[in-house]
């Protein structure tokens, strides 16, 4: 870790102190005191919104004059919405409608006064993360302004369980980029309910991303009626048996491959995994309990679950449960 970053008031923020990371490619990162997590893997922040937000979200499925209808949860510093847009031809891309959910501004903020940052991201996509920092919105020259027909974008700050509540009602979302710190840190965002509640926003062949492999989470999903693919590692990434989930509303017109750019199937392990006790929820039945709260009520369905144990299930598929050496 290096360059502390100095705010005599952030002690009190929700998030802590903030201090800088250069991660395994050279993007930068930050680290959050009061959930004591990286904000990325260690590997890369720019190569982990690549492999795991851009290449599975096959944006080049969405065509000039079409809606693509993005709602990026725990936006941070911007990187899975700034590398989708990077993405995105200037000319003939589809109307990028975007929505934006995040507790802290100041990631953002941080993240745009770093030269380093802002030399990744072509000027249209600085100027729209500068324009969320700014005014918590922007809108393109074509018109409309973020689920208004046309193209923008909005920030809804604050928690996210609440913000969920103020998109516009009836507006379906082709991906949603899910990006909250792990489960065991910040399971309030990885409730069932609000897990459920994301799963109810998505259009027909809509896809929520996220690098989380967790059962419970897996579990939440698919009871939300969501088909589920896991992520690939990335080239060069460490070879571990899964670096996240694909997880798509069915489209009877459009029904996902098993295989597809960075996903595939869920293997048998995988889907044993969701029989253990580590596929028991995390349940945030009021929407505003605290990770305490739920950390013990999920531990007490744990104790009293007759699923297999999660640690019997890792010995059953040692060694592919481990990270491979020497990758
Ligand atoms: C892993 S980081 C997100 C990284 C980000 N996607 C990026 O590319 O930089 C998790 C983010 O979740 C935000 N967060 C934590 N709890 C939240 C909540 N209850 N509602 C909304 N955002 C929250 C944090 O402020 C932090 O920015």
């Amino acid at each position: 870790m290096s360059g502390y970053v100095a705010d005599p008031g952030e002690r009190q923020h929700p998030l802590g102190e903030l201090t800088s990371l250069c991660t395994g490619d050279g993007s930068l990162s930050l680290h959050s005191s009061c959930f004591d997590e990286a904000f990325h893997s260690s590997a890369g922040a720019l190569a982990e919104a690549k492999a795991k937000f851009v290449a599975p979200a096959q944006i080049t499925r969405f065509r000039s004059g079409t809606p693509l209808r993005v709602l990026d949860v725990c936006v941070g510093l911007g990187y899975n919405s700034a590398a989708l847009m990077a993405e995105l031809p200037l000319q003939g891309a589809p109307d990028l409608q975007w929505w934006g959910l995040e507790l802290d501004p100041r990631p953002l903020t941080l993240a745009l006064q770093h030269h380093g940052f802002s030399t990744l991201w072509p000027a249209h996509v600085l100027e729209r993360l500068q324009a969320l920092r700014d005014h918590g919105h922007w809108t393109d020259a074509s018109g409309g302004g973020g689920g208004g027909g046309g193209g923008g974008g909005r920030m809804l700050w604050g928690d996210a369980r609440t913000q969920l509540k103020q998109l516009p009602k009836g507006w379906a979302v082709d991906l949603i980029l899910m990006d909250a710190f792990s489960p065991g840190r910040c399971p309030e965002l990885w409730s069932e309910e609000f897990l459920a509640a994301l799963a109810a926003q998505l259009a027909p062949g809509g896809r929520l991303l996220t690098y989380s492999r967790a059962a419970a989470v897996r579990a939440s999903l698919r009871r939300a009626g969501l088909e589920l693919r896991s992520l690939l590692p990335a080239p060069g990434q460490r070879q571990e048996w899964s670096s996240g989930t694909l997880a798509e509303r069915h489209a009877a017109s459009s029904p996902l491959a098993n295989h597809g750019p960075g996903w595939q199937p869920l293997s048998l392990m995988e889907e044993e995994h969701l029989s253990t006790r580590a596929a028991i929820a995390y349940r945030d039945p009021t929407g505003q309990e605290t990770a305490l709260m739920i950390h013990q009520r999920r531990q007490a369905e744990q104790q009293a679950c007759p699923w297999e144990s999660t640690s019997s299930w890792q010995r059953r598929w040692a060694p592919f449960t481990r990270p491979q050496a020497g990758t």
